[in-house]
């Protein structure tokens, strides 16, 4: 990218759902965007996010891998990253002795590895500036036992608790780690992790736009973690007080294939 005097903000994951909608408030806030998304659909979300004021360049990569990691961070061409929205990932419905090994594993891949690889290169270059901002994706799933998507679950608890121990670690550092943890959101995320036919997957949720603004405000404060909506800060609040065992029953009663048929 060529160097401006604007700020600049990175956020995976942007070519839809809550991504797209944290890419719509760094723009209004008057960052440059670079974005990034495994499908080419990545590149109608620049367009209809470039404005005259706001430059925005896309990457189509696979941030399961190394190489996507890699590519989307060569991009940057050195300029330096003010805002980190670290977002991307997917889901997995159905027990896991049934998902496919490379799906399971492609959750993994994305959601901590390439995560984690991206905050690593990025964080060290904030850290270097002693200057930054970054926000982690990770969820009220991270607090529960996810029977029926118990890859995904793990995946966000790691996110949640890396999330807490990066920020811990970079204390007085002038980079500041947030972790936006949304309960059920209306995007795209239930159909892709094939979920349509569960109980959580057929229920009302959360608008994206809403859930995005949350977590950039909190991001913007340097606030160490936002759970978005009241009614997730009570289910967070429960999942704290109650046995994983019954955490693991509550969840299978919302994410069990077919769940949404006994539902209605
Ligand atoms: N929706 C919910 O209920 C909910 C609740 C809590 C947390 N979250 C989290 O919110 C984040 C965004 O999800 P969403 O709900 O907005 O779902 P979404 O609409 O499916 O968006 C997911 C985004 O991540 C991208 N992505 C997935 N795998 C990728 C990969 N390997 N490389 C590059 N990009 C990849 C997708 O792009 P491609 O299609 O191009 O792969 C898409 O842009 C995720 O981390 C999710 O775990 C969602």
């Amino acid at each position: 990218m060529n160097s401006t005097s604007k700020k600049l903000a990175v956020i995976t994951g942007a070519s839809t759902g809550i991504g797209y909608e944290l890419a719509r408030c760094c723009a209004a806030d008057g960052y440059d965007l670079l974005i990034c998304a495994d499908e080419p659909e990545i590149f109608s979300a620049a367009d209809r996010l470039r404005t005259n004021m706001t430059s925005v360049q896309a990457v189509n990569a696979d941030l399961a891998t190394v190489e996507g990691v890699d590519e989307l961070y060569g991009a940057a061409n050195g300029r330096p990253i003010d805002a980190l929205l670290a977002n991307a990932g997917r889901g997995l419905g159905h027990a896991f002795l049934d998902q496919q090994w490379n799906d399971a594993r492609r959750v993994i891949d994305t959601n901590i590895t390439g995560t984690v690889y991206l905050l690593h290169k990025v964080g060290n270059e904030m850290r270097s500036r002693h200057d930054g901002r970054i926000l982690i994706t990770g969820s009220i799933a991270g607090f529960m036992p996810g029977t029926y998507q118990a890859v995904y679950n793990g995946t966000k608890a790691f996110l949640d608790s890396f999330s807490f121990a990066l920020r811990a670690e970079l204390k007085g550092s002038g980079v500041t780690v947030t972790c936006l943890m949304p309960g059920a959101t209306e995007t795209d995320f239930f159909e892709r992790a094939d979920m349509l036919d569960t109980k959580v997957g057929q229920s009302k949720k959360q608008d994206a736009a809403e859930v995005a603004r949350i977590g950039f405000e909190a991001m913007k404060n340097g606030e160490g973690d936002v759970v978005s909506g009241w009614q997730n800060k009570l289910r967070s609040a429960i999942a704290l007080v109650t046995p994983s065992s019954v955490l693991a029953e509550m969840h299978r009663s919302m994410a069990e294939p077919g769940s949404g048929e006994k539902h209605r």
